[in-house]
């Protein structure tokens, strides 16, 4: 590993772990605990957020902050991967909470979707090596990992609106009470958060890709 890559995995060791920081301190405030229920939930949201932002950071490298970006963008995509295949385990360990084939049937949709997101982050973490790119050609696999990032992350939404909107409008309701479980029931589920920050990153690539439809295309 040379210097300058030593350096670009500590930048994006910092910033999945100032996010995961975030995003446990605000479920502790608002639970009122903090267990591995929680640290998988933290888990699944910090791998989504570093996915989104590595949807980002492709049309913001017009600005400068973007193009320092550019250069931990695969470090940031492989983080995600590694945090998601940690929700993924802590899952399926909590077997109280989350009884096998009974719960995972009835939420089939949402489980397969998960399935097929980590499937699409797997083959992006394959094919991120220097050897693939070679063996792929620069637009092959530019072109590869452009589409499996966007339905990786399509699959993530649609994994996190189905488990949880139930749970949004309740909360929206008002009738979300306090409990053992729920210290502060006012502040909203972090899920929700996630949520409006996937539906931001969708939105902005849409209109991205009708704005510079046509246009020369260097980085996906
Ligand atoms: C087979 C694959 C997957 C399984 C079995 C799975 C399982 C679960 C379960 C059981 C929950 C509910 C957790 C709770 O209510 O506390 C959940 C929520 C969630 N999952 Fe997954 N997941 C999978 C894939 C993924 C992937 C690939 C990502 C992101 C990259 C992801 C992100 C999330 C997020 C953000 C939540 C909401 C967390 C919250 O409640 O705040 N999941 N998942």
């Amino acid at each position: 590993m040379t210097s300058e890559d030593k350096k670009r995995w500590i930048k994006s060791i910092v910033i999945a772990c100032t996010i995961f920081l975030l995003l446990s301190l605000y479920l502790f405030i608002r639970r009122g605990y903090y267990d591995l229920y929680i640290i998988n939930k933290v888990f699944g949201s910090s791998a989504v957020i570093l996915a989104g932002i590595t949807l980002l950071i492709g049309p913001l490298r017009q600005f400068s902050f973007g193009v320092s970006l550019m250069t931990i963008r695969r470090h940031l995509g492989l983080l995600a991967f590694g945090f998601a295949i940690v929700h993924i385990l802590a899952s399926l360990y909590q077997s109280n909470r989350f009884i096998w084939f009974s719960w995972y049937l009835n939420e089939w949709i949402p489980v397969s979707a998960g399935f097929f997101a980590i499937a699409l982050l797997a083959y992006m973490t394959y094919i991120s090596r220097n050897k693939k790119i070679q063996e792929l050609g620069p637009d092959v696999w530019k072109n590869r990992l452009s589409i499996a990032g966007k339905l990786s992350f399509l699959a993530i939404f649609l994994h996190l609106t189905i488990m949880k909107y139930q749970g949004w409008i309740r909360w929206f309701n008002g009738e979300v009470k306090q409990s053992q479980e729920l210290a502060n029931p006012t502040y909203p589920p972090a899920s929700l958060f996630v949520f409006f920050l996937m539906l931001t990153v969708i939105i902005f690539r849409i209109v991205h890709w009708f704005t510079h439809k046509g246009k020369v295309k260097s980085n996906p």
